[in-house]
């Protein structure tokens, strides 16, 4: 907003009056890009209107990620920079209020705000609900809610506005499934996300259907574990991810289906057939595998060998042979060998990767293998991830440069970087932009590649009528 001036100094001597600002800044997964979004929901009634810059906001949210070192360490560095932003707006005389959501909130609990004392409220993903009362009670005294309380947060979350729900675009996230029960030795989610949580198929379902008729064309069904999801349908069978992918379908104006992240243990055959059945199920499928190596897998307890992966993937390839894979890799696992390593790069070889995030392994305090004594020294760490990035990009450009010359739907998603040009994804989750002047925001049209750009592909319109 442009008046934001004119609302802050019209609040400061009106009291309360006046519309609130509250700016949300998301780290990590999607799902906490999703969780920024439902707690804007939340503080919606309140009178809290969501702004894009920091100067102007009343409330300050930190939407923190706990699962790398460096991510939790960034949160700290941005609270330095809240710190001298909140002292420039009491100079002013408006008040800003802080506060730190998240997964590092979760696990630090009330040594945030030892370590930083710019922060107001400490709030743990599982209570986003009750953010209203906390904001309020933060206004006297500071705040840490770190349970994980017994009722449903998604119960008590409201539904985002229609046109709020068109603001935030054509394609949406929405969670289905929350925790982990895995316990992967190296990771953190267990702790600060919770238990392996579902939520009820008629939620998930009247949820996509309010998006759909706001315009919502593509839903991303997002969980630590999604592929875990478990459900009941109406007449009390339990269904899976599969199941509720055939239900999603059904909703009028859902083009498109996406899900992340899953765990390779819980790849079933209902989910591979729907990837084979269902059109609207995009054949993009991110599955983690982490290391090539059975000796690293067992000690990270993922709980299947290198070979079963790769089953998977020749399961999944046979139902839809032109799937675009994706995983994360960590390098550096303590104990983990040169012989080790060249097993994950031979994996790689093997799978061909369309896409892929690794990762240099970061012992997580509270984790098993954090205690673990042999650890990889730094440079070893710091190799091994450019070897493996380097193949892992040379993957993904041979990826792209296969998709040149091809015809792809792209859903476009929003205006491209310059005029006359829009911005979508093919069903690749491949970045495309088109110069186009009739098709509008939210089509799926036909476009053939004509070439690979650094970060996206170029094309052109084929088809006269857009999908409607
Ligand atoms: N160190 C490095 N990478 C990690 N990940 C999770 N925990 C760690 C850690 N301690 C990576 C995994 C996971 C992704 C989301 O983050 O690859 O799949
Ligand atoms: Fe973490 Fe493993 Fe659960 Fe994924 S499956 S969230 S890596 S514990």
């Amino acid at each position: 907003m442009q008046d934001g001036d004119i609302e802050r100094s019209g609040a400061k001597s009106a009291g309360e009056a006046g519309p609130k600002k509250v700016f949300v800044k998301s780290y990590g997964c999607q799902m906490n890009v999703y969780d920024a979004q439902r707690m804007a929901d939340v503080l919606a009634p309140e009178g809290y209107v969501e702004t894009a810059t920091m100067e102007d906001a009343d409330l300050v949210v930190l939407n923190t990620c706990h699962i790398r070192e460096k991510a939790a360490e960034k949160v700290y560095s941005e609270l330095g920079r809240v710190r001298v932003l909140k002292q420039e707006r009491a100079a002013q005389g408006a008040e800003t209020k802080v506060v730190v959501a998240g997964c590092v909130a979760q696990a630090e609990g009330a040594e945030i705000l030892k370590r930083a004392s710019v922060v107001d409220l400490v709030v743990g993903p599982q209570s986003y609900h009750r953010l209203p009362d906390l904001v309020r009670a933060a206004k006297s005294e500071r705040v840490v809610d770190t349970e994980f309380p017994v009722d449903d947060k998604f119960s008590a979350l409201p539904q985002p506005a229609k046109d709020k729900i068109r603001t935030r675009g054509v394609s949406a996230f929405v969670t289905v499934q929350e925790g982990c029960d895995k316990f992967c030795t190296f990771c953190v989610v267990p702790y600060t996300r919770g238990a392996e949580v579902s939520r009820p198929v008629a939620k998930i379902l009247a949820d996509v259907a309010a998006l759909a008729e706001a315009g919502v064309r593509e839903v991303s069904l997002l969980g630590q574990n999604v592929n875990a999801f478990h459900g009941e349908d109406e007449a009390g069978r339990s269904i899976t991810l599969g199941g509720l992918f055939e239900r999603i379908a059904r909703i009028p104006g859902i083009a498109r289906i996406r899900y992340t992240t899953s765990h390779p243990r819980d790849m079933d055959e209902e989910l591979i057939a729907a990837h084979r059945d269902l059109p609207q199920l995009m054949p993009y499928l991110h599955l983690p595998v982490q290391s090539g190596s059975d000796r690293i897998l067992d000690a990270m307890n993922r709980r299947h060998t290198a070979a079963e992966y790769l089953s998977i993937i020749e399961r999944v390839r046979a139902a839809r042979p032109d799937i675009a894979l994706s995983s994360d890799f960590i390098v550096g696992f303590p104990g983990e060998t040169d012989a080790e390593f060249r097993d994950t790069m031979r994996l790689v070889e093997t799978v061909g990767f369309a896409s892929a995030f690794s990762f240099k392994y970061s012992p997580r305090p509270g984790t098993p293998a954090a205690d673990l004594g042999d650890q990889v020294p730094e440079e070893v760490k710091s190799d091994r991830i450019h070897e493996l990035q380097d193949l892992l990009v040379k993957q993904q450009r041979a990826f792209n440069a296969a998709t040149v010359g091809r015809t792809v739907d792209v859903l476009l998603e929003k205006p491209g970087r310059h005029p006359g040009q829009l911005a979508g994804k093919s069903p690749y989750l491949q970045a495309v932009q088109i110069e186009d002047a009739e098709a509008r925001i939210g089509d799926i049209v036909r476009v053939e590649i004509t070439a690979p750009g650094s970060n996206s592909l170029f094309g052109r319109r084929i088809e006269e009528t857009a999908i409607a």
